[in-house]
């Protein structure tokens, strides 16, 4: 029985840029124990998103800002170990913001019971966790998506965008991935079965889209911003929407981010853009978990892990994988 709970602490602010190995402090503290009416839970694998880039920073956001001493927020899959919660029994299967450690306390708020008879449970941290419930809710409830339409989407390989692609698909829309290198679109158009995707990497983003787009883009799903985002304007059709998931190439920005020169396409095409944030959708969870779990057990939806080892230790430098393009699907870490 282990009496260490390893821990990834936030030990100080993080200058801009990519994240430093002493902007965290990796260290041991007491085995917790859980309380009345709580359980503890013995971490498998560590979710790794691109907003943790944001949470570690002081500043006005959607959700306070990691404090510095804390335990870093982030999602986690794993087993409950012991029990005082009438619900959660030893054995069962969890995910949940049980942040970047070995073992969590919780009282149930916001806990998923997850099923690994239908899927691994690294996954229910990617494609059917988190990252999935972002791709389904903003797409369906911000993109609304119609037969017919081509949808767009940025970090189209990743975690969130290459959910989006596929439902769009099952939606009956043409999808058209953006992604960096030929082996990343190979995946997106040959395994996740989008009908294209365009190298930003190229450096013939806007005619590369045109031709991937002919009747041009009714939903940009964007996920990066800067250049992709500006380029993607100029080929909105009429009353386009843009559900904006997510900003990542401005999240190591060492200068204040440019502004978008084709703003103006928002005026002329009557576009609608609209910032989504999952959490938004909390109470839903449950159907996006169904759907989703459907769709993956009918052979509709294809989901990757990138599972990496190196134990919370490699917290630091496997986190910067996302900024880096170095991730192969949804970036994990194994506990
Ligand atoms: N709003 C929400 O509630 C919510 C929830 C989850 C995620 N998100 C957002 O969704 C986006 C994708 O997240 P994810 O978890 O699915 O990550 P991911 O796509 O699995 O991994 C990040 C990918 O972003 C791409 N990227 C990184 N820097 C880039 C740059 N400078 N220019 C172009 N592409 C770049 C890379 O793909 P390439 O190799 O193709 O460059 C990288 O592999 C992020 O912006 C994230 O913040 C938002």
């Amino acid at each position: 029985m282990a009496t260490a709970n390893r821990q990834v602490k936030l030990a100080r602010r993080p200058a801009p840029g990519l994240v430093t190995r002493d902007v965290f402090a990796i260290e041991d503290s007491p085995l917790p124990e859980p309380g009345p009416g709580e359980f503890r839970v013995k971490t498998a694998f560590v979710s790794l998103d691109p907003a943790m880039r944001g949470w570690i920073n002081e500043g006005r956001s959607y959700v306070p800002p990691v404090a510095v001493g804390d335990v870093m927020r982030g999602y986690a899959v794993g087993r409950v170990d012991a029990s005082n919660h009438p619900e959660f029994k030893p054995g069962d299967a969890v995910q949940g913001l049980f942040g970047v450690q070995q073992y969590a306390v919780s009282n149930g708020k916001g806990v998923v019971k997850v099923d690994p008879n239908l899927a691994p449970l690294e996954r229910w941290i990617g494609g059917l966790g988190m990252p999935g419930w972002t791709a389904y809710f903003g797409l369906l409830e911000v993109g609304q998506p119609k037969p017919g339409e081509t949808v767009v989407v940025s970090a189209a390989s990743g975690a969130v965008g290459s959910i989006v692609g596929q439902i769009a698909k099952i939606k009956g829309c043409r999808a058209v991935g953006i992604a960096g290198g030929p082996d990343k679109c190979r995946y997106v158009t040959e395994e996740l079965g989008f009908d294209a995707c365009v190298d930003y990497r190229g450096g013939n983003l806007a005619a590369d889209l045109k031709a991937a787009c002919p009747k041009g883009i009714d939903i940009n799903f964007e996920n990066v911003g800067g250049e992709i985002l500006d380029t993607v304007l100029t080929q909105m059709n009429l009353f386009g929407r843009i559900p904006l998931c997510g900003l990542i190439s401005a999240y190591n920005a060492t200068t204040p981010p440019e502004g978008l020169k084709n703003i103006r396409y928002i005026l002329t095409q009557r576009l609608k853009l609209q910032g989504l944030i999952v959490f938004d959708w909390v109470d839903r969870i449950p159907e996006a978990i169904r759907e989703l779990g459907q769709w993956h057990a009918a052979g509709r939806l294809k989901i990757r892990e990138d599972v990496r080892d190196g134990g919370l230790d490699a917290f630091p430098d496997v986190l910067n994988l996302l900024y880096t393009s170095g991730n192969q699907g949804k970036l994990v870490l194994r506990v």
